[in-house]
């Protein structure tokens, strides 16, 4: 354990303990993280004492740039050491938690702070004063469950959640980060307190979500959170997704199940947040357009708009950000479809040119949501449909290619048009800008100055000679 200890920023935390008569340890997540070969530039630091004087001495100690910010109705204190970020707080009595609001009740001794904290291997401490430096502080049999991939509460589970909810959604984010099993009574524990989850702020709640959709396979989260009864209350949109309904012994497939494929598919080629929240949102108006039609079966149509018409208020209440992450979602949803019907053989240029110019730079993303769309169990089938794709992708590099349609701007602009008929801003600029587009797109005329321009005066005189 000293060697990891090894960063000069524990020896001068050190000194000054022990230079104050006070212990101190290093825990939690980097205490967690070390032990998991994870990097963790968090060090949380508690003393059985003041956390801010401790601070303050080792501001001190590493001299003047080091500047530290108090927090003092939090109790606790912050210093930027490099690249670390490290906080300082006084061991506690009552619950440890992040951006609690309560007044802090410090005075406690190390294990009431470990007891406190939401899990066991959250509440490992390392030691810091010089006669003990180094030792592994372990009530709770952190590591043991470290070996064994299990999210145990160090106290009766029922008491940890109702200090902090939150912590329900993250052992489910644990869970699923580490690929860990939640213990069966802490689970049922979740199940019984899930509408204290109400009492959370959105933000806090899709901070966790979100961490939970960058892990590796986002899909062990989701079914924890559904199976908890947690999704209900945070996600009810994606909840209306599961289930199959069968007519006339026809039926559809589970879409929520679905949805969670496409998911960890996409994870497999992406970390980005936003094109992996598209694979959430790419089906999520399919209950509300779902009917049965007799002759056809069970359809969806239009679930494509609708869905992107959704978004806006999805974000809205998770408190996701209204700004261009949220277009781009809203644009993958809205064009999931397209790709598909670009796989058929006699499909036309101007059908390529078209989704080029509408998926613009979001094109390569589109494509890959399209083929984490494939879920059929049928390997046959999955290699059928990447052949389409693998097709459908030749077919845009052709296209944009020759006619370089991503982020285009037609060659006539709406200065152009004034110009030529002289005439201000207004409804007829619109008409022909519009028209030029079109004819474009449709392959009619060249995308090219001189036959845009030509088409632009045929138009003009259409317009005003009616
Ligand atoms: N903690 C807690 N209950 C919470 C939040 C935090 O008991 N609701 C304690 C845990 O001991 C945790 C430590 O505070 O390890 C630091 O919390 P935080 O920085 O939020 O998370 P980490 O555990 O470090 O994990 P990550 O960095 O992945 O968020």
């Amino acid at each position: 354990m000293k060697t990891q200890l090894s960063h000069p920023i524990f020896k001068v935390i050190s000194e000054c303990a022990d230079e104050m008569n006070v212990q101190a340890f290093v825990i939690g997540g980097w205490v967690r993280d070390l032990l998991l070969n994870r990097p963790c530039k968090d060090i949380d630091i508690v003393a059985i004492g003041s956390g801010i004087e401790l601070a303050e001495a080792v501001a001190n100690k590493l001299g003047g740039k080091h500047q530290v910010t108090i927090f003092k109705s939090f109790g606790t204190a912050q210093i930027v050491y490099e690249d670390y970020d490290i906080e300082f707080v006084g061991a506690r009595k009552e619950s440890y938690r992040t951006e609690s609001r309560k007044p802090i009740v410090e005075n406690g001794t190390l294990e009431d702070d470990q007891n406190r904290r939401d899990f066991t291997i959250n509440a490992l401490a390392i030691s810091l004063n010089s006669k003990t430096y180094g030792n592994l502080l372990d009530p709770f049999e952190g590591q043991k469950d470290m070996n064994l991939k299990i999210i145990r509460t160090p106290l009766n589970p029922d008491i940890t959640y109702s200090d902090d909810p939150l912590r329900m959604m993250r052992a489910i984010r644990f869970a699923t980060q580490l690929n860990y099993q939640i213990e069966t009574t802490s689970l049922e524990s979740i199940k019984k307190n899930k509408e204290r989850i109400k009492i959370i702020s959105k933000e806090r709640i899709t901070d966790e979500l979100n961490k939970i959709i960058l892990a590796p396979t986002p899909s062990i989260g989701f079914k924890l959170l559904f199976d908890t009864g947690l999704l209900h209350f945070i996600f009810p949109e994606m909840v209306a997704l599961q289930g199959v309904e069968i007519k006339n012994g026809k039926g559809h497939k589970d879409n929520f199940y679905h949805t969670l494929e496409v998911l960890d598919n996409i994870c497999k080629t992406t970390d980005d947040l936003w094109l992996r929240w598209a694979a959430i949102l790419h089906d999520i108006a399919k209950p509300p357009t779902k009917r049965f039609e007799p002759d056809h079966g069970w359809t969806f149509h239009g679930h494509e708009d609708k869905g992107s018409r959704m978004v806006p208020k999805i974000f809205a209440d998770l408190k996701l950000p209204l700004n261009e992450k949220m277009k781009y979602v809203q644009k993958l949803v809205l064009l999931h479809l397209r790709p598909i019907v670009l796989a058929k053989s006699e499909v036309s240029d101007s059908a390529v040119r078209r989704l080029l110019f509408e998926a613009g730079d979001d094109i390569d993303d589109l494509m890959k949501l399209c083929e984490a769309d494939i879920t059929s169990k049928n390997e046959y089938k999955v290699q059928k449909y990447l052949k389409n794709f693998e097709l459908v992708r030749q077919k845009l590099k052709e296209v944009e290619e020759k006619d370089n349609i991503r982020n285009w701007q037609p060659p006539i602009s709406g200065e152009d048009i004034m110009k030529a008929f002289n005439i201000s801003a207004g409804r007829e600029v619109g008409i022909i800008k519009n028209a030029i587009r079109e004819a474009i797109l449709d392959g009619i005329i060249k995308n090219e100055y001189e036959e845009a321009y030509q088409f632009m005066m045929e138009k003009g005189k259409e317009l005003f000679n009616k």
